[in-house]
């Protein structure tokens, strides 16, 4: 089978598109050949060795994917070859053949295309637990998305509203709002504009807002949490800035308010029931045309990293998708 690898922890440059062996198979596991790749911001991190995850190289990136059930391992129930599936794999997905435990498996309805499946997994299993789980939002809340027009973003924007909240578009430039304003955010404000804190107090009536969806740290983090509303909760998603902030402890307290850290892919292992009946109503919300991936392009394997490159450059809106 041919593979995108990292070879070594390095520049996205240094991938090579060559030819690899099959990736043994454990009992608990299930071979996957794969139709599509969904191409997420850890998969910049994981090659330059700066994710929480630092796989052994050689490996492929690539934590999610679509595709269909190639081989079985002996201790695997429920699964038969030719089985649609969408899966999350921590990496080794930019390749034509990927392992995954088995109960990283979901089957692909029949409604949701590959292509759409590989791009759903991650962003609205993280932003359906961030928003229903850990700040149990309320419908009539007004909900502030930073980073609204990222992979994470747009599937916050669609879920608050699908949950009957109102929502707040935060992002870099006009067309990224725009891109948000379409996908269903009812306010839109740029946060690389001065009286970033006015326009909010402006948009929540002096309120401020019930729940912040924070993808991207860095400056943005203080003036967003002094922009919160008493009982406020302030939804830690992740840097894509590059920076992680400190909290000023006062402004809690000051303000009623809780920061509240999401991290789906432990919610995943630690409560798998939860999360698969997360994903029954996602796949409802789905298939009733509530929610929808924005794959704003494709690319092919061997282009991985000119998708890496768009991901890191700040370049992307919505989600990328490699096909195989
Ligand atoms: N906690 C979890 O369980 C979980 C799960 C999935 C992802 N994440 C994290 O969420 C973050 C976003 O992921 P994503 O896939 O949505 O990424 P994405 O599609 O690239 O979106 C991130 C957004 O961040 C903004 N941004 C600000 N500074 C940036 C910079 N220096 N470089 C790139 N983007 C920058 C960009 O919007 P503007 O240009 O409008 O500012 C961009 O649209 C990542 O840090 C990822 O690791 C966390």
């Amino acid at each position: 089978m041919r593979a995108m690898h990292c070879r070594a922890f390095g520049p996205i440059d240094d991938l090579v598109f060559e030819e690899a062996a099959s990736p043994p198979l454990q009992p608990d596991e299930v071979r996957i050949r794969v139709a599509a790749c969904g191409v997420n911001f850890p998969d910049v991190l994981i090659v330059q060795g700066k994710y929480q995850f630092k796989p052994e190289p050689p490996f492929a990136p690539g934590g999610e994917v679509s595709g269909t059930v190639a081989e079985v391992g002996s201790a695997v129930e429920g699964w038969s070859v030719g089985d649609p599936v969408l899966a999350t794999t921590l990496w080794g997905g930019f390749a034509e053949e990927v392992v995954a435990k088995a109960d990283r498996l979901m089957r692909r309805p029949e409604t949701m295309d590959e292509v759409t499946a590989a791009g759903f997994a991650l962003t609205y299993g993280t932003s359906y637990h961030a928003l229903v789980q850990r700040a149990a939002i309320k419908p009539g809340e007004t909900l502030l998305v930073l980073g609204a027009a990222g992979g994470v973003g747009i599937s916050a924007i669609q879920i608050a509203k699908a949950l009957g909240a109102r929502v707040i578009a935060a992002a870099s430039t006009p067309e990224k709002l725009e891109i948000a304003r379409a996908q269903g955010a009812d306010d839109l404000v740029n946060y690389t504009e001065d009286g970033y804190r006015d326009r909010l107090k402006e948009l929540t009536g002096g309120r401020g807002v019930d729940v912040v969806y924070d993808p991207v740290g860095g400056d943005l983090f203080e003036p967003t949490l002094r922009s919160m509303a008493w009982n406020g909760r302030y939804l830690v998603v992740g840097f894509a800035s590059g920076e992680i902030p400190k909290v000023p402890a006062n402004l809690t307290l000051l303000k009623g308010c809780a920061v509240v850290g999401v991290f789906w892919g432990q919610f995943r292992r630690t409560e798998p029931e939860a999360d698969a009946e997360n994903f029954r109503r996602l796949f409802e919300l789905h298939a009733a045309g509530r929610i929808k991936p924005l794959i704003s392009a494709t690319y092919p394997l061997a282009q991985a990293k000119d998708a890496l490159h768009a991901l890191a450059e700040r370049r992307v809106t919505g989600k990328i998708v490699l096909t195989v």
